[in-house]
């Protein structure tokens, strides 16, 4: 039996894979909570009569609040992926990117509509007017919406180089694929479980600070969920069926047992969670197995994602350029500065913490007192 991918492979190839794995699982943690929850305030908003300023204890009164930092969390975890793909693929990634030219460009300015968009859905001035706030919910998702679609489609012609010299040719700046709708879906789908579970973890902490969540709130989240997790797999059932025997062949190598099994338990746990807490058996969802679930599910995915574009790729002309890479020097200062920003990383996130404490406080106090 072969070792678990990416261990499969030479040394330094398979350290830029782990980096890059990990760091775009991170990504998508943030990324779903973000296309997800846009996603949730959008159907919200398109429901009639539905509150247009969310108290915090809802889980769209949470997704206004927190939305505008979880989209910037999403564009900074983008960047250490960003960062290994390029060492990793080099010309497939990056013909991708200048043949899709304006069309991949324009991802920038239309996060930066979306940014500003989620301040205005927190803002006083548009929750006084139900029609712009409607309409921001509704812009921001289809802002996030179309930078899905941008990855996926630039990812699918990286992997595609006989379409490259056509799209050149005909100056086209959308490629169209037949698999380009179901990894869409899968992806789209598949943010509603992460989002759900954050979104259940965040409402879990209110409570434990003693504010009080309806039960119909985890209810909400739970079908969202489920949702999510039904349709995210019909898609890639999808995917599979129409990229021939490719998908099905990558799945049955031994150096993806592990990971095909992380899949498995990690979904497994997700259903099993959600459904207890739709069926009542648990009026809340149990937090610890769910995001254990979650994020295994996103890290098996991950790798079981770049086992197929390893397939798909070149990878001998490529593995000399990752040991050079490798060699290319600048540990100590990389050491160093990692260093730094994690300790102020880590100073920052204790400022935030007995910020919250001394609200949670605050807030006692003035309950007794009333
Ligand atoms: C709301 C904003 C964003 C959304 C909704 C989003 C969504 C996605 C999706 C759906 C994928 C998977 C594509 C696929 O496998 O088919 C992806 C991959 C990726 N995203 Fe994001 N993304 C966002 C912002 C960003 C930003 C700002 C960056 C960079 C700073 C970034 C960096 C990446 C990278 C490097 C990948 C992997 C590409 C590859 O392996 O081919 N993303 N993103």
């Amino acid at each position: 039996m072969s070792a678990p991918f990416p261990l499969d492979l030479p040394a330094t190839t398979a350290v830029y894979l782990c980096l890059y794995v990990v760091t775009l699982a991170l990504h998508v943690v943030f990324m779903s909570y973000s296309l997800g929850g846009a996603c949730y305030l959008a159907l919200a908003a398109l429901r009639k009569g539905g509150t247009v300023s969310p108290c915090e204890r809802t889980a769209r009164g949470v997704l206004v609040d927190w939305l505008p930092f979880s989209l910037g969390l999403t564009i900074t975890a983008g960047v250490g992926p960003l960062l290994f793909v390029q060492i990793l693929y080099e010309k497939a990634f990056y013909t991708a990117n200048l043949l899709l030219f304006y069309r991949w460009m324009m991802i920038v300015p239309v996060l930066i509509v979306g940014f500003y968009l989620l301040y205005l859905i927190k803002s006083d001035y548009a929750q006084a007017r139900p029609w712009l706030w409607r309409g921001a919910c509704i812009g921001a998702f289809l802002c996030f919406a179309f930078v899905a679609w941008s990855w996926t489609e630039n990812h699918l012609l990286s992997t595609d180089p006989r379409a490259w010299p056509e799209m050149y040719e005909q100056r086209r700046v959308v490629y169209a694929s037949p698999l380009l709708m179901p990894r869409l879906g899968m992806w789209f789908f598949g943010t509603w479980p992460v989002m759900a579970a954050a979104v259940a973890w965040q409402l879990r902490a209110a409570e434990s600070r003693g504010q009080s969540v309806p039960d119909r709130e985890f209810v909400r989240l739970g079908r969202v969920a489920l949702i999510g997790l039904v349709f995210g797999g019909a898609c890639a059932l999808g995917y599979a069926m129409r990229a021939g025997g490719q998908v099905t062949a990558v799945l049955n190598k031994s150096s993806l047992w592990l990971h095909v099994s992380m899949l498995v338990l990690g979904v497994a746990a997700m259903l099993v969670v959600w459904i207890r807490c739709l069926t009542g058996k648990g009026r809340r969802p149990a937090i610890r197995p769910l995001i254990a679930g979650t994020l295994a599910s996103i890290l098996a995915s991950g790798a079981i994602r770049e086992s197929l574009r390893v397939e798909q790729v070149d990878m001998a002309a490529l593995m000399s350029h990752h040991s050079r890479a490798l060699q290319a020097g600048g540990h100590v200062v990389f050491g160093i500065a990692f260093l730094v920003n994690a300790l102020v990383i880590a100073y920052a996130l204790t400022l935030a913490a007995k910020a919250v404490r001394g609200t949670t406080k605050a807030d006692e106090i003035a309950t007794e007192e009333s």
